[in-house]
């Protein structure tokens, strides 16, 4: 291989950029990446070529590499000529070079690539944007590379260039060079690529050479959710965790179930059906109007959340910054803080033990990207701080957990880690009571779902459902009857 990296991860303050990723590229073929904005191709590039460092993994380059940036880097002030010739002379040149033959080399060589409408003369800055991405690339290919980096090198060229462009990638390839480039137009990658990679949320997700543009729009976006989904359907559900009887509060209305332990208990409806009253009760945070509720064999009424606590209830709600976490502090502390309580009650807090412990479950569900745990929360990105809410709440141990909502606005890698966490918990033995305003991942999770319709549970359908409709469906179908 040419070009090999693996295990790559790279952040930027909180953003995790790329994670575990990798990629292959070999000598004589033209290579694309795809991927939606913000998937890590240009991180990817950047790691590639040696101009960011990675936060951990290995990289593999072998041959003379050139790169052209997504962001041009030509310098304004600078004449064409210097810009192809000084900033990054090709092979073969002498150091001291007069203005004279500056011009008469940069002519010769933007002459060798057919280019004749643009003076070297003039300064990089009088250029159009489609006149400088060609000089740019001109610079590079001119260097001879073994390897060449082309990120979005069309977005600024007209068809003409395109083509200009195209006879020059293959006949780098075809004089045994290894090409990458990204595009975001689907035609260009089909008409040039003998091999495509495709990222999403920083990470690889497939290689390919025959890939339709169906197929791609469905590797780069993850629509194909059923194959993300933890299977539940094997977890035993044990003994009762939470009875509910009649409860009223809020929007609910006269609402009885109850959940088992093992078992994943979705909650699902058109929004505002209840709900979060629902949730926020069940954790104390709201007194009901009526009704019973049982934890384990323990009749319990709760005044406050802290007493929903007390009983190994865990709530983790969807919005993070206001609820969950408490952003200056690191993410240990963070982890640590519900479970401080349960420590200092057995005299004192071992410090080192518990640093292992939670550096263990920061591992585990990937937080961070193995990033120290003493960082601030605040520097993580949304998912990796809903995962330190979760992580703060799997050290607690409690026994029912009540999840609100906790994928909303993480992005799809983190969400998957997310499900294979929930699944763990209900695989331990705990109990989950799970809504989510993505009624696929109700319908994919669940062992049952309760439907609500203007707080009363309107059906009960057996899981996994696997199919959103059904659940959509049962959310409206009484009140069409109505
Ligand atoms: N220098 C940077 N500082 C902060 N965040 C960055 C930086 N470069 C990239 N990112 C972030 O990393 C993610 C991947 O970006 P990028 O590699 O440019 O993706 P792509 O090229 O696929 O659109 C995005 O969320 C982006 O905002
Ligand atoms: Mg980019």
């Amino acid at each position: 291989m040419t070009v090999e990296a693996t295990g790559i991860h790279r952040a930027f303050g909180g953003v995790q950029a790329l994670r575990d990723a990798s990629f292959a590229a070999r000598p004589g073929e033209i290579h694309a990446l795809a991927g939606e904005n913000g998937a890590g191709k240009s991180t990817l590039i950047k790691v590639l070529c040696g101009v960011l460092r990675a936060d951990a993994g290995s990289v593999a380059v072998r041959g003379r590499v050139a790169t052209a940036f997504q962001e041009l880097s030509l310098l304004p002030d600078l004449t064409v000529a210097e810009n192809l010739l000084l900033a990054a002379p090709p092979r073969g040149r002498l150091g001291l070079v007069r203005r004279g033959h500056l011009t008469a080399e940069a002519s010769r060589v933007l002459a060798l690539y057919g280019v004749s409408e643009i003076d070297p003369r003039s300064p990089a800055r009088d250029l159009s944007v489609s006149q400088r991405q060609v000089v740019e690339l001109v610079r590079v290919l001119a260097t001879e590379p073994d390897v060449v980096f082309l990120d979005e090198p069309t977005a600024a060229l007209a068809e003409r260039e395109v083509d200009w462009l195209a006879g020059h990638m293959r006949r780098l390839r075809d004089a045994g060079a290894c090409v990458v480039f990204t595009s975001h137009r689907w035609r260009e990658i089909e008409r040039l690529a003998d091999r495509v990679t495709v990222f999403r949320n920083g990470t690889h997700v497939a290689t390919r050479e025959r890939l339709t543009e169906d197929e791609a729009v469905t590797l780069m976006t993850g629509r194909t959710l059923d194959a993300t989904y933890p299977d539940v359907s094997g977890i035993e559900a044990g003994e009762k965790a939470l009875t509910v009887t009649g409860l009223t509060s809020g929007h609910l209305r006269d609402v009885s179930f109850d959940l088992r332990r093992g078992e994943i208990l979705g909650v699902g409806g058109l929004a505002g059906q209840g709900q979060r009253d629902l949730f926020l009760t069940l954790f104390g945070a709201r007194r009901p109007v009526a009704g019973r509720l049982l934890v384990g064999q323990a009749e319990r009424s709760f005044r406050r959340p802290a007493d929903a606590v007390r009983a190994g209830i865990a709530y983790v709600p969807e919005d993070r910054k206001a609820e969950g976490l408490l952003l200056p502090l690191s993410i240990r502390d963070n982890i640590a803080l519900t479970t401080l309580a349960r420590r200092s009650r057995a005299g004192f807090i071992r410090r080192r033990a518990e640093k292992a412990e939670i550096s263990g479950v920061a591992a585990k569900l990937a937080i961070g990207a193995g990033r120290a745990t003493s960082q601030a929360a605040g520097t993580l990105s949304g998912g990796n701080q809903q995962k330190t809410v979760m992580a703060r709440w799997l050290l607690a141990d409690a026994d029912v957990y009540l999840l609100y909502d906790v994928t909303r606005g993480v992005d799809a890698a983190t969400k998957h880690d997310i499900y294979h966490l929930i699944a763990g918990l209900a695989r331990s033995g705990k109990a989950v009571l799970f809504h989510s305003s993505e009624t696929e991942e109700i319908a994919h999770l669940c062992h049952r779902v309760l439907v609500l319709r203007e707080g009363r549970i309107a059906a009960e359908l057996a899981g996994p459902v696997g199919d959103a409709e059904q659940i959509v469906a049962a959310s409206i179908r009484e009140s069409a009857d109505a």
